[in-house]
C-alpha cells in the first residue's frame, strides 16, 4: 500500500451547528492517483477542497496533505489575474524566491506541459475557457505541486474540451506523479480517473474502481427517478 498523500480523517465541518456540512468524513488517495470526488449539488464538495487546502478551518479531525498543493477553480476567471499567460504563471512564483532565470524556466517548463507554450505572451481574454483552465493547471505545475486539486474544472466547458481536459490531466498526474482529486458529477470523465469516492450526507459513502462506480451511480439515478 501506498503512503496517501491526501488523507482525512473524522473531519466535521459546518457554516453553524445546526447546519453540517461534512460529519466524521474520512477519504485517502494513494501518492501519484488521479481520483474523483462525486456528490449531488450541495453534498459539500467545494468545501471538502476548501477545508483541504485551508481555505476553511475543521471543527474537528485530521487533514494530511503533501504540499506544494495546487487549486484549479471552477470558473478559470476567478483565478486568473495577469493580463497574459506568461505572466499569469509567474504571478505564482512570486513568493518562492526565485532568480528571474529560474521563473523564466519554471514558466516554460508549465506551458509546455499544458501544450500552450505558443500562447505565452497572449492576453488572458483570448483566451478559451479550456485555454484558462490550462493556464491555471500550468500555475499549479509551475509551483512544482505535489497535489493538484481541481472543483468542476469542466463545468463551463464545451463537450470537446471537456474530454481534452481530463484526458491532459491524467496524463500530466501519471507523467509527474502528481496527486489529483477532481470534483466532477460528468460519468463519462471517470472513465480518466483510478477510482472515484462518492459524498453524500457529509461522508464518503461509497468508493471504488471507475467501472463499479459508474454502474452503481447510474442504478442510484435510476431507482431515484423511478
Ligand atoms: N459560504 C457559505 N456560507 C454558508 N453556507 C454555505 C457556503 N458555501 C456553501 N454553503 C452550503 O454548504 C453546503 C455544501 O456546499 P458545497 O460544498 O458548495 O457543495 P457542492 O460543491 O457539493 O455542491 C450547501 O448546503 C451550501 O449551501
Ligand atoms: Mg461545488
Amino acid at each position: 500500500m501506498t503512503t496517501p498523500a491526501i488523507q482525512l480523517q473524522n473531519l466535521s465541518f459546518g457554516w453553524s451547528k445546526d447546519q453540517p456540512v461534512l460529519k466524521n468524513c474520512s477519504l485517502q488517495v494513494p501518492k501519484g492517483q488521479f481520483w474523483m470526488l462525486l456528490g449531488t449539488n450541495g453534498s459539500g464538495k467545494s468545501t471538502l477542497l476548501r477545508l483541504l487546502v485551508g481555505l476553511l478551518k475543521a471543527q474537528s479531525g485530521q487533514i494530511d496533505v503533501a504540499q506544494p498543493v495546487g487549486f484549479v477553480f471552477q470558473n478559470p476567471d476567478h483565478q486568473l489575474v495577469m493580463p497574459t499567460v506568461g505572466a499569469d504563471v509567474a504571478f505564482g512564483l512570486v513568493e518562492e524566491n526565485l532568480s528571474m532565470v529560474e521563473i523564466h524556466h519554471r514558466v516554460n517548463e508549465a506551458l509546455d506541459a499544458v501544450n500552450l507554450i505558443d500562447l505565452k505572451r497572449r492576453p488572458i481574454y483570448a483566451l478559451s475557457g479550456g485555454q484558462k483552465q490550462r493556464i491555471a493547471i500550468a500555475g499549479a505545475i509551475s509551483r512544482h505541486c505535489e497535489v493538484l486539486l481541481l472543483d468542476e474544472p469542466t463545468a463551463l466547458l464545451d463537450p470537446e474540451s471537456q474530454g481534452d481536459l481530463v484526458a491532459q490531466v491524467q496524463r500530466l498526474v501519471k507523467k509527474r506523479g502528481i496527486t489529483a482529486l477532481w470534483v466532477t458529477h460528468r460519468l463519462e470523465e471517470l472513465d480518466y480517473c483510478d477510482g472515484a469516492f462518492l459524498l453524500e450526507h457529509g461522508q464518503v459513502i461509497d468508493q471504488g474502481q471507475p467501472e463499479s462506480m459508474r454502474e452503481k451511480l447510474i442504478q442510484r439515478w435510476q431507482s431515484a427517478s423511478r
